[in-house]
């Protein structure tokens, strides 16, 4: 369904931004336009925007940190809803202590901030670019850990589908406790169903320690961090890890690290990390995709399962 850009106009007033370039949101730097985007500052509004949309059945996606998509050099048709809640609150003399914060926090500045208050936990994220709601939709994790065992809640905000919703709201606010989200290795009940729900908050549980013991754990994991990933504009690990094996390992023992298409390259430095040197459009990254994953199956018969989401018009590349 296309976006009705003067009912929203209407409803949303100078708040709507219209053709606005998506690359600057992203931590690859790809991506053509949003036809229609809204900023949300705080959870409340990320709340009502999104209700509003069901509403007027509006499509639209959210995005936090847009570390782990790739947008289509033809842009969004839907609605964008930058998620830009960012509120956080330490609860640091609870037992356990506790950490909430909205969605749209940056997922690797909590972790140091917890640091700072000697709050141990969440040293394997420090590093990580995307936002909370990424990371809870996403299960994003590191260094053997991953976030459904941090989890203690997270508020979400449900669709419910018209005919049932009837008179009442389209949108019911919900606390989810962690075995809620069915987690998986980078997956969850949200990510398989993408649309029914979004993350509004989430609390985690962390640990006493000191500032100085959980910062040295983060430099132990930032040392490594550098060695083997490399810096410059990527969305992070391209390819799941298949069963038993990696997907940079793979791709090493392809003998692709490396090969350039466009302006992306495959990182000499980790496999599964593709970088864009400064021009690569969306078209370069998926034929690098392709290769990897055909290069891979032939070599290993292994399929390749992309961990990055791909948003926007990619049909018309196909062609
Ligand atoms: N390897 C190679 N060649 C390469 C890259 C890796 O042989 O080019 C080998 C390494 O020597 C090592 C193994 O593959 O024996 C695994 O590599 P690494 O330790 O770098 O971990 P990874 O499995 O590639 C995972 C996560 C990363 C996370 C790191 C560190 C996935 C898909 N990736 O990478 O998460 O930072 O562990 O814990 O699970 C992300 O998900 O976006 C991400 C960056």
């Amino acid at each position: 369904m296309n976006l009705d850009l003067s009912l929203l106009q209407q409803k949303f007033g100078s708040r709507l931004q219209t053709g606005v370039a998506l690359a600057r949101y992203t931590s690859a730097r790809i991506g053509g336009p949003a036809q229609a985007l809204l900023k949300a500052e705080t959870a409340n509004e990320l709340a009502h925007m999104v209700t509003l949309l069901w509403e007027l059945e509006q499509p639209f996606m959210v995005i936090g940190g847009g570390s782990n998509i790739l947008i289509a050099d033809a842009g969004i048709d839907e609605l964008v809803v930058l998620n830009r809640a960012r509120h956080v609150r330490f609860a640091g003399h609870a037992e356990p202590p506790m950490v909430w914060a909205e969605s749209g926090a940056n997922f690797g500045l909590l972790a140091r901030q917890a640091a700072g208050r000697g709050l141990s936990g969440l040293e394997w994220a420090a590093g990580i670019p995307g936002t909370l709601g990424g990371a809870v939709v996403g299960n994003a994790g590191a260094f053997g850990a991953d976030l459904s065992a941090n989890l203690v809640m997270a508020e979400i905000l449900h669709r419910i589908p018209t005919e049932k919703a009837g008179e009442l709201s389209v949108a019911q606010r919900d606390q989810w406790s962690q075995e809620n989200f069915e987690y998986g290795y980078r997956t969850s009940l949200l990510k398989q169903h993408p649309g029914a729900a979004i993350v509004l908050a989430a609390k985690l549980r962390l640990e006493h320690s000191t500032p100085q013991a959980v910062q040295a754990r983060i430099d132990e994991h930032t040392i490594v961090r550098h060695r083997t990933q490399p810096p410059g504009a990527s969305t992070g690990s391209m390819f799941k890890n298949p069963p038993g094996n990696h997907a940079g390992r793979l791709i090493d023992a392809a003998g692709l690290k490396g090969t350039q298409i466009g302006g992306a390259q495959i990182s000499p430095l980790h496999g599964n990390f593709f970088i864009n040197l400064g021009n690569a459009s969306a078209c370069d990254f998926q034929q690098l995709i392709r290769l990897a994953q055909a290069t891979v199956a032939e070599k290993f018969g292994i399929e390749l399962e992309l961990e990055i989401q791909l948003v926007g018009k990619w049909q018309v590349e196909k062609g």
